[in-house]
């Protein structure tokens, strides 16, 4: 039952797709969500068990999103129908696409809010920082979140932003744009990192990932870290099975895979060292909260030479890698549109744009009017985070691991591969028994820490 019939276009060359790939993974996630979840998460602990997660679940699932995706050729659903379809299994894998393209919608709908949280400090930064005291950065935060009306400002421009992008098709899009600016993200990260220390406590950052404290591992951080392994890999939300449905057959998808997770890590390994020395230099908490990189920066960039016109830099950066991230967030829904239901493209694009945008402003009310709504005690941006990142991409991640693992047959997985024969052997037993078993346990041991 073949979805898409006409020929797919292919990424130009293997360094393409690498490249919008790890355009995919490397976003906020890793400069802006990882620092603020290691703070908040028991530092050193939520870093290791981050790493851990990376490569012992991670990495095989993301060579597994690939493998469906290239197999499938096509939007998620369609991929997953496809592939179990010609694996001689029920339609009901199908599903799987549809938690992907939800999950990655709902994603990002306050990834928007943040990137707009970004553009709003990209102006401030153009206009000089006027943040000299702990106090005045965390103020205008705190004044940014408390005006509703400017988050949507910044939200509405950057949803029109990547609509553009995908309106037009993700091949011509991002590629061009991925092979310059993704490596002057990573040589800023390194200055940056560099200034954390020159003028920062780099040893107190230092010590503060990677001091192994193994009472502070709880069930809680852990599912937080493998949650945001999910995320900061992109995983399971379909979008790595979209990019990957445009790959041709002769590239090696554990490489590109290695290269994926290698420099989203890397990313945020930097990004982290940066803003905890700075962190601890000026004396604030690592455990602020989501406002950290944005409370810590900006006193960085104000007391730094040239601070200004580095800060330019870096958060035009900041939304490029934001901006490639949420392109992939659009894209598989938007692919399901036009290809199932021959929507052209532009309209596709444009409604799933507005109806995203409107769950990203009642994000940008829960900082305020609606903060009093509360789910499970969090506000809507926060609970949207939680049921994305902690339940969907996870439980999303089993299914893949049982379905490439399990159901799709070792010849055909094989084929897709086309490893040495140990490394397959190695890599599919991981994906069989270690995904499976680490994602359940991580999930049991978080609902009985709840119990308890
Ligand atoms: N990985 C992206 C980031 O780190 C976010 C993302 C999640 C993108 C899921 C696509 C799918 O910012």
């Amino acid at each position: 039952m073949s979805q898409s019939a006409a020929p797919r276009s292919t990424w130009s060359n293997r360094w393409a797709f690498i490249l919008v790939t790890i355009g995919s993974s490397v976003g906020l996630g890793n400069i802006w969500k990882f620092p603020y979840m290691a703070g908040s998460q028991g530092g050193s602990a939520f870093v290791l068990v981050y790493l851990v997660c990376v490569l012992l679940i991670g990495l095989p699932l993301l060579m597994a999103e690939i493998s469906i995706g290239r197999r499938g050729k096509g939007n998620p659903v369609a991929a997953m129908l496809n592939v179990a379809g010609e694996t001689g299994n029920t339609s009901w894998w199908g599903l799987l696409g549809w938690v992907g393209m939800l999950g990655a919608l709902l994603i990002l709908s306050f990834y928007s809010v943040v990137s707009g949280w970004i553009v709003d400090y990209l102006f401030k930064a153009l206009t000089g920082f006027q943040v000299a005291t702990p106090e005045a950065a965390q103020q205008s935060f705190a004044a940014l979140l408390g005006n509703p009306y400017q988050l949507a400002l910044w939200h509405s421009i950057f949803m029109a932003f990547i609509v553009g992008v995908v309106a037009r098709g993700v091949v011509s899009g991002i590629e061009i744009a991925n092979k310059v600016l993704m490596p002057c993200l990573f040589l800023i990260l390194v200055l940056l990192t560099l200034w954390g220390w020159v003028a920062g406590d780099m040893s107190a950052a230092w010590h503060f990932m990677f001091d192994f404290k193994f009472s502070a591992i709880t069930p809680t951080v852990v599912l937080a870290a493998l949650g945001h392994a999910f995320f900061s890999l992109s995983l399971g939300m379909g979008a790595i099975m979209a990019y990957g449905s445009y790959l041709d057959k002769n590239t090696s998808i554990a490489n590109t895979s290695l290269w994926v997770a290698a420099a989203g890590t890397l990313v945020g390994i930097l990004a982290g060292l940066a803003i905890f020395s700075l962190t601890f230099q000026y004396g604030l908490q690592p455990g602020s909260g989501a406002g950290l990189i944005l409370q810590t920066l900006p006193l960085a960039f104000f007391h730094m030479p040239g601070g200004n016109l580095f800060a330019v830099f870096f958060f035009l950066l900041v939304l490029f890698a934001a901006w490639t991230s949420a392109i992939s967030l659009l894209e598989p829904f938007v692919s399901w549109l036009t290809e199932r239901l021959s929507i052209h493209r532009p309209t596709a694009a444009w409604s799933t744009g507005l109806a995203v945008w409107l769950l990203g402003l009642a994000s940008c009310l829960s900082f305020n009017e609606w903060n009093h709504y509360r789910f499970f005690g969090l506000n809507l941006f926060d609970a949207l985070d939680y049921l994305t990142s902690r339940i969907m991409m996870p439980l999303s991640g089993l299914t893949i691991a049982i379905f490439v693992g399990w159901a799709m047959g070792r010849a055909a997985v094989a084929d897709e591969l086309r490893l040495k024969s140990r490394a397959f052997t190695l890599w599919f037993n991981v994906l069989r028994y270690i995904v499976p078993v680490g994602i359940s346990l991580v999930f049991l041991s978080s609902i009985l820490g709840w119990v308890e």
